[in-house]
């Protein structure tokens, strides 16, 4: 069963795997160890036949090297980026596609930033389009992060924009005039074929209005944005647990 809304608890199917990570509560974990207790929680989310998206990025990298052990509950698996792809491959899973599966029980993700209201600013790794995608066909976004990612109001991290190669420095431009400083990611191209801007110093206190705007410049093909579709879950890890937001 799912922990309850604010919730601390300790992974317990995992504690053996755990363990050498966390020897005393009082002990302070490393960020990698707090993403490994996050993924492992994500775990009783995931139901039997499920469809499962998977996100993109370190955090769900723990979760990938999880999933074989609950292989019996998964129905089929759709992926957001190549690298995803690759990884659950190896590890002898066939990818579908999104098209061939339709709907999605639950999509697990990380983040870059998230907030109380289960807002997140994603695309730290430049998969935001596809995650935006499936986070939009599943029923349930369970948002996995260590407690670094949580604030007050998004923006200290650098908000990702997906552009069309053509539109770069139009879409940068009026950036400039909703007051952000966009940087192009340099030699980064999208499993889509576009480029990144990465806009610095915004402050977002309304973000399903800065979402709604940036979408409407021509160009842009996604904003990192999820605030229209926030996560449903937010499973926070940290030096105390894991403390679980929404349902
Ligand atoms: C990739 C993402 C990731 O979820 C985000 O960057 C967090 O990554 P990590 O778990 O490595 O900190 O949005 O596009």
């Amino acid at each position: 069963m799912p922990a309850s809304a604010g919730m601390f608890r300790f992974g317990s199917e995992f504690s053996d795997k755990l363990s050498p990570l966390i020897s005393h509560q009082s002990e302070t974990m490393d960020q990698k160890s707090k993403k490994l207790l996050a993924a492992q929680a994500s775990l009783d989310y995931i139901p039997h036949g499920a469809i499962l998206g998977v996100g993109t990025g370190s955090t769900v990298n723990e979760l990938i090297d999880l999933l074989p052990s609950i292989n019996d509950r998964i129905q089929a698996v759709v992926s957001s980026s190549r690298a995803t792809s690759d990884r659950l491959e190896k590890l002898g899973f066939e990818v579908s596609t999104l098209n061939s599966v339709g709907d999605v029980d639950v999509y697990i993700d990380g983040a870059d930033e998230a907030t109380k209201h289960l807002q997140l600013i994603k695309g730290g790794g430049g998969a935001l389009t596809r995650e935006k995608i499936i986070a939009g066909a599943s029923r349930k976004f369970v948002c996995i992060i260590d407690d670094s990612k949580q604030v007050g109001m998004l923006g200290k991290f650098p908000l990702p924009i997906e552009v069309i190669p053509m539109a770069q420095a139009f879409v940068a431009r009026k950036m400039v005039k909703m007051r952000g400083q966009p940087i192009w990611r340099e030699n980064f191209v999208t499993d889509n074929g576009n480029h990144i801007l990465d806009v610095h110093n915004l402050q977002i206190p309304n973000p399903v209005e800065m979402e709604t705007r940036i979408n409407q410049i021509p160009g842009v093909v996604t904003v990192g944005l999820f605030a229209h579709r926030p996560a449903d879950v937010l499973i926070v890890a940290s030096d105390t647990g894991i403390r679980v937001m929404g349902n």
